[in-house]
Order: C-alpha cells, then structure tokens, then sequence
C-alpha cells in the first residue's frame, strides 16, 4: 500500500503551523479545552463559555429534548438543559462539537473522510473512558477529550491528499501501521504533525504527548497510565490489539456497549 508522495514534510508542517481556526472562533476552544482539561471545573464555568456559542448552545438544547432525556418536558434554557442532560454527558457533546461543527467543517474535509475520522475518534474516546472508569486509572472525561483528539495530525493529511483517506480505509485490519507509512513516504507522520497542532492550538502538555506519541506500542510504560488507554483502544478500534492484556479482554468483552454509544453519539450529532 503506497501514498502518492506530493508533498514535502516541510511542506506538511507549514500546513498544519497554518490551520486558522482558533482565530475565527474567538479563542472559544481555547477556553472550552482549559476548562474540559481541569478537573476542578464545573457546570457553570462550561454554561459561561458556551453560552455565546449559538451552535453549542442550540445542540445542547436539542438534545436535551431528545425522547432520550426531555421525559416529555420541554425545555427551553441552557442551564437547565445541561442539568437534565448531566455534566460528564455535556463535557463530551461539547468535546464533539468544537471537534466536529467548529473544527474539522471549517476546515472542508470532503463529507466521508470527515465521517470516518470523526467516527474512528469517536470509537477510541468511548473505549478509552470506558477502560478508564473500570480500571479506575485517570479521569473518564479527560481521557475521552484526549482520545477524541488523538488523531488531530491526520486532518492536514485528509486535506493536502486526496488519496489518503481511501488508503486509511484499504489499511485498516491488514495489519500495516499508517504512521510508518506516512513517515516513509513524507519523513513526518500524523503524530509529529498533530503535535505542531497541538502546540499551536495550546493543547494542555497530556494531551499533546499523547497526540505524539499513540502508535508507539513498544513504549507503553514509558509515558503513563493514560497512553495505555488510548493506545489499546487504537489498535482495538483498528483490529490490531493485543487480546490477552487486561485492556484487551475488557475491551473484547464491551464491543457491543460500545458500538452503542458510539451509535448514540452519532445520532445525537446527526452523523448516523
Ligand atoms: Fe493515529
Ligand atoms: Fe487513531
């Protein structure tokens, strides 16, 4: 499986150093990061953000009167509205959609490939918060934020080449590990290029380890309790995992509850 070599890594860094959309959005994802990435953050620090947010806000209150939640009861104020829906739950529809509607749309990814990434982060957020809550290792929502971003280098790649997404598609479940690819045939791979992003965009300092370095099997103990989880549920939502880890047989055993999830949460973003 190859990739057609068009363009340079200096190239490829200079687009991810050039991706403008902090600026159009008024520093609101910013914001909404440092708050999702500190643990001492609460409802009304996240209401106080997103509030001026009309597509977050509209989201928040349509969801809230999903059959889902609403019980029957209409509501109409965002305060309320993430009340019913509950704090956890809103963190990760605000994940999503600063991701998804502010992120990767402003950025004209062609409809599929922003389907498949948008659908692949989403697998490894669910799996990896799920492994997170069993094993009792990390905060469930700051795993699920950095799984849902793990992948973020890989947008400049969707956009410089038209070929790739087809190729992620043809790779994935034979095996081959698309960021050597990418390193062989551009000298950088979506790690190093997510981790221009990442420095870019003022990702806190977990989130942009993990960003650099989740393919790296081998060094699983080197960089923390955190990137196991990840890293597993990469290569579980890739087929590739190791089955006989703790992780993997957790993981093995949930693959119906977390294809669910995922299900929910692409019907709630109107993606399914
Ligand atoms: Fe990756
Ligand atoms: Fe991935």
């Amino acid at each position: 499986m190859t990739i057609a070599n068009t363009f340079s890594r200096e190239e490829l860094v200079n687009k991810a150093t050039d991706l403008k959309v902090i600026p159009t959005l008024n520093g609101i994802v910013e914001k909404v990061f440092n708050i999702l990435g500190n643990d001492n953050s609460s409802f009304s620090d996240l209401g106080n953000v997103v509030q001026y947010d009309q597509a977050i806000s509209s989201k928040i209150i349509s969801i809230s009167n999903s059959a889902y939640y609403s019980r029957g009861i209409e509501i109409f104020d965002l305060q309320r509205a993430m009340l019913t829906i509950g704090f956890e739950e809103v963190r990760g529809i605000v994940t999503c959609l600063i991701f998804m509607e502010n992120i990767l749309k402003k950025l004209k990814l062609k409809e599929q490939d922003l389907f498949a990434l948008w659908r692949h982060s989403i697998q490894v957020a669910c799996s990896a918060k799920m492994l997170s809550k069993r094993l009792l290792v990390e905060d469930p929502a700051k795993v699920y934020t950095i799984s849902l971003l793990h992948d973020i280098g890989k947008i400049v790649f969707y956009i410089c080449l038209p070929d790739y997404g087809e190729t992620m598609k043809a790779l994935n479940g034979n095996g081959q590990d698309i960021a050597s690819l990418e390193r062989n045939t551009f000298g950088i791979d979506h790690q190093e290029i997510g981790r221009v992003i990442a420095i870019k965009w003022k990702f806190p300092a977990d989130f942009i380890n993990i960003i650099r370095h989740h393919h790296e099997n081998q060094n699983a103990d080197k960089f923390g309790a955190i990137f196991r989880l990840v890293n597993t549920s990469n290569r579980f939502a890739h087929s590739t995992h190791d089955p006989s880890s703790s992780e993997g047989i957790i993981l093995e055993k949930e693959k119906d509850a977390i294809v669910q999830e995922v299900d929910k949460i692409m019907d709630f973003l109107q993606l399914g």
